[in-house]
């Protein structure tokens, strides 16, 4: 995950995001049995969906930036131990990336641990969607080096086969993003790599990339209750594409939970992980503390209503929009853990009278499209 923070704005008027109908009444693509790898542990059908025809997964996935450092220290054996008690419960699919930390060797030691305990198969079987970030200037982009970079991922994660690549790029000035799909490509043709995704680009570029025939599934972009930048056109891109969304920072590193309802505001140094820090710079730019604290009344209010909490109705109001499949939340692996309250996310839905509730707050803030720009800008220039 790029680690530049987008900078605070001043306030300025409303967003109109194009709030289409949410998609939460129609039936999720081909869901499947609940999963059981043990008895109790079970989530529901609509918990899963299709992302490809051959590729299912669990729509709430277990994000790994958390692993990288710059959220407290990680022991990789409670970490593993960790990640067995998710999959067990039947979130398994996992997001990661080269650079955060050892995330790609965690995945490569839990999937053997797995195999070992026969507990990798079928439909349900583990997935893990690992990222590609060049650095700052992009580097060499030859076909050697964007092959041994691939093979290197393929070693740390124990897999002869990545089953989705999220591919960033920092500079659009500089064309040879393409260049670097193309080798990727190949690679998928090489069978190194099932599918291909990106992650952080708008849509004027994600356009670019399709146009040059690059066969994209995924768009891995900020979308939460404060950022709906990508209903203003990401989305319909999109579903014109049959391109699935996933959405971070949903519920802003825990900013959007009971834990900070009408707690006062804390300055970035108060704040104890990386990911909160990034999203109280959203949160600034979004409208400000006492804005956000009607936000999290308001939530509390729907929360109560449906018997669940302030994180699973944000979660599930993202859920809910055009062409997301899921949502990526972090895990402190070994640190906290909250797989029993996600769970509930799949329990209910959110209707007209609790979207109106969040519109009534949302229509007074800012307009992060202006400020920002489309998603991901907030990570150029
Ligand atoms: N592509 C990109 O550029 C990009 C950027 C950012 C993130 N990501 C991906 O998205 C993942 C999520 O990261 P994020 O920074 O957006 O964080 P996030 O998911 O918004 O927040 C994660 C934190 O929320 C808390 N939490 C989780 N479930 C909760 C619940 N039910 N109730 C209350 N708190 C809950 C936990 O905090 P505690 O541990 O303190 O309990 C957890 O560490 C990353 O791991 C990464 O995979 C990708």
């Amino acid at each position: 995950m790029p680690q530049q923070s987008p900078k605070p704005q001043p306030r300025k008027p409303q967003p109109k995001p194009n709030r289409q109908k949410p998609t939460s009444s129609k039936p999720q693509p081909a869901p499947t049995s609940p999963i059981k790898l043990q008895p109790q542990q079970s989530l529901k059908a609509s918990a899963y969906t299709e992302l490809t025809a051959d590729l299912q997964i669990c729509r709430l996935i277990n994000g790994m930036w958390q692993v990288s450092g710059s959220h407290g220290t990680i022991m990789p054996q409670r970490a593993i131990a960790a990640m067995y008690k998710y999959h067990q419960a039947g979130f398994n699919c996992w997001d990661l990336a080269d650079h955060y930390g050892p995330a790609e060797d965690f995945i490569g030691a839990f999937r053997r641990k797995l195999k070992a305990d026969r507990l990798d198969d079928g439909p349900h079987a583990s997935k893990a969607f690992t990222k590609w970030v060049p650095k700052p200037g992009g580097g060499n982009i030859s076909s050697i080096t964007v092959t041994e970079k691939i093979q290197l991922a393929l070693r740390r994660m124990g897999q002869a086969q990545l089953d989705l690549l999220h591919f960033h790029w920092w500079d659009y000035e500089d064309k040879r993003y393409l260049d670097a799909l193309k080798h990727l490509t190949d690679l998928q043709a090489a069978g190194k790599i099932r599918h291909l995704g990106l992650t952080n680009f708008d849509t004027e570029h994600l356009q670019i990339v399709l146009d040059a025939g690059i066969p994209i599934v995924t768009n891995q972009i900020q979308f939460s209750l404060l950022d709906q930048r990508p209903l203003v056109s990401m989305s319909e891109l999109c579903q014109q594409h049959d391109i699935k969304l996933l959405a971070y920072g949903t519920i802003c590193g825990s900013f959007i939970s009971s834990d900070f309802l009408g707690k006062p505001d804390l300055s970035r140094f108060q704040l104890n992980t990386a990911s909160l820090r990034k999203y109280k710079n959203i949160i600034e730019a979004w409208g400000g503390w006492a804005l956000f604290q009607e936000l999290l009344s308001t939530l509390k209010t729907i929360a109560d209503k449906h018997s669940v909490s302030i994180s699973n109705v944000a979660s599930r109001y993202v859920l809910e929009q055009p062409a997301v499949a899921g949502v990526i939340i972090g895990a402190r692996l070994g640190v906290s853990e909250h797989i029993r309250d996600n769970a509930r996310i799949f329990d209910f839905e959110l209707d007209a009278v609790d979207r109106e509730m969040i519109y009534a707050i949302c229509d007074r803030s800012n307009d992060l499209f202006k400020y920002l720009g489309d998603c991901g800008s907030e990570y150029r220039g």
